[in-house]
């Protein structure tokens, strides 16, 4: 018996060196922790239940045969944070480089489908070469099975990438499909195709920084929704973010003790807003001072800064928040920000997170750049995700509300259910300048006249009283009284229901 006992500590023992001390150490030397030590920072202390420790690959090719490792380069298993069950896989780059095979792969599947059937989020953390090269199509089909959970998991469960050493070829994919993408800064990259390949079809030299490193995906291509310095404040970062998630599309969200008086008055914010119209002021100035201890977990800060979405909490429950940011672009939409705002809606329904939506926009943004670049089927996806999304909608806005974006964010008119605005409110169509000029381009040579009009034209519209009278605008809201405005708005929304006529599936201007 002593000796049956002895076995499975060695065996246990081989399997958790993984490929062995002198790729830990090369792995350490890169300022990277190994899959296990990941795990060991991310999961609630004690609580990982590892599966498959012992699986092999079964590939032959290539001298093969000989070179096994327990665990096939992917730990995966389940555990807690703080006591909410998540399903994870950590790829090993110490064995094979992480690289994919079809144990491998089935191994990533069975907590995936585990997942689904118990509907708890699940956790990867990538750092791997991609297809195992030795196995060929059988590493190609693994990937075809990982992307048919990921599609099937979409919607049901919160899926979470980590990328955080390589990430090349099929393994980008994956957590392409997922909900969000964290990187670790210089020490991971993602791309379809390696500088080396790049250099040969495109003649273009760049490094794989260059080319997909945490810069990249979090300023130009929006891929990745945040970067982290290394490996523990990553994991730490992924930790926080997990408590405001929903376990499942039909778990409602997590409730947190909160110590913050939902009655709060916050009275600086009724001089938030500058007497200057055209002068900007911090949108997350209002974000903080309103939610839960002002804890705000941004997503996607360096791209599209126009906008702003993540997740805070209100009575210690979890909300979205998209505002508008005056400080860039003075709040404008367009295309990217059109985007990133439309997917985090989209995400916030799939999973009953009421969504609040505070407004400060002049418009979308006009140009050929815009125009080329689609502006008007990407503004179509914020309006699509806004109108469809049939969580609790609250809206506020704080000062400018014009043209087809007053629309989009969140009005009343597309599904707002309490659409609120502070005394500084304009709700128009467009700015009184803009205005003046057009309806006046006869009177544009006497600056007295013009002055004249638009004077006229902001007493008639630079307020929130049009909307209000007509009903558009819920009330009139002090903005000291937002946070308790707010939160008596959600507690009368929480069991909101609607039911939408049948369909397949909708047709949202992808
Ligand atoms: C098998 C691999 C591997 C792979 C790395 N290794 N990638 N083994 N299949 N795909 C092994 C190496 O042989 C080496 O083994 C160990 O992992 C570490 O690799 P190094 O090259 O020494 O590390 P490093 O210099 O850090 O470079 C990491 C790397 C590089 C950038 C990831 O290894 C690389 O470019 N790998 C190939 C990437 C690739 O082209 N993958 C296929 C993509 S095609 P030893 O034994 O020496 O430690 C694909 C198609 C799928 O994925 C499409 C599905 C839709």
């Amino acid at each position: 018996m002593q000796d049956i006992l002895e076995e499975l500590q060695r065996r246990r023992a081989e399997a958790r060196l993984g490929g062995g001390e002198k790729r830990i150490a090369a792995q350490h030397a890169r300022g990277k922790l190994t899959a296990r030590e990941r795990l060991e920072l991310l999961l609630d202390a004690g609580s990982f239940e590892e599966y498959d420790m012992f699986v092999e690959h079964r590939c032959t090719d290539f001298g093969m045969a000989e070179r096994k490792v327990p665990g096939d380069g992917v730990v995966t298993g389940w555990g807690t944070i703080n006591g909410r069950l998540v399903y994870v896989f950590a790829k090993d780059f110490t064995v094979f480089g992480g690289s994919l095979s079809e144990t491998h792969a089935a191994k990533m599947v069975k907590i995936m489908d585990l997942a689904i059937r118990n509907r708890a989020p699940v956790i990867g953390l990538f750092d791997a070469g991609g297809a195992r090269i030795q196995e060929g199509v059988a590493a190609l089909g693994g990937y075809g099975e990982v992307f048919m959970r990921n599609v099937a998991a979409s919607g049901v469960i919160p899926q979470i990438s980590v990328i955080m050493g390589p990430c090349a070829g099929g393994d980008v994919y994956s957590p392409a499909m997922t909900d969000f993408i964290f990187m670790v800064r210089d020490t991971s990259y993602m791309f379809v195709t390696g500088p080396d390949v790049v250099k040969t079809v495109t003649n273009e030299e760049v490094t794989a920084d260059e080319l997909g490193g945490a810069d990249v995906h979090t300023r130009r291509s929006s891929v990745a929704d945040g970067a982290f310095d290394n490996d523990v404040d990553a994991l730490l970062q992924i930790r926080r973010m997990m408590d405001f998630l929903p376990s499942s599309n039909q778990s409602g969200v997590p409730v947190v003790p909160t110590f913050d008086d939902p009655e709060r008055s916050e009275p600086s914010l009724d001089t938030l807003i500058p007497d200057n119209p055209n002068q900007p002021y911090d949108m997350m100035e209002l974000i903080e001072k309103v939610v839960d201890e002002g804890d705000f977990f941004e997503l996607q800060k360096d791209f599209a800064q126009n906008i702003i979405i993540g997740f805070a909490r209100m009575e210690g429950r979890t909300v979205g928040i998209v505002a508008n940011q005056p400080m860039v672009l003075a709040g404008v939409l367009d295309a990217d920000a059109s985007r990133k705002a439309a997917r985090f809606v989209r995400f916030c329904d799939a999973f009953n997170i009421p969504i609040l939506t505070f407004v400060d926009v002049p418009g979308f943004l006009p140009g050929t750049a815009q125009e080329y670049g689609g502006l008007i089927k990407h503004g179509a996806k914020l309006l699509f995700a806004f109108a469809q999304a049939t969580v609790p909608k609250v809206t506020v806005i704080t000062r400018k509300a014009y043209g087809g974006a007053y629309d989009v964010m969140s009005s009343k008119h597309i599904g707002g259910d309490v659409n609120y605005a502070w005394p500084t409110a304009e709700i128009a169509v467009m700015g009184a300048k803009g205005a003046v000029e057009i309806l006046y381009r006869r009177e544009l040579d006497d600056p007295e006249k013009i002055a004249h009009r638009i004077a006229e034209y902001e007493e008639r519209f630079a307020n929130p009283f049009v909307a209000a009278e007509r009903g558009y605008i819920d009330d009139v809201i002090m903005p000291r009284n937002t946070r308790r405005r707010l939160i008596r708005a959600l507690r009368m929304l929480r069991n909101k229901h609607v039911e939408a006529p049948w369909k397949k599936h909708d047709n949202i201007p992808l």
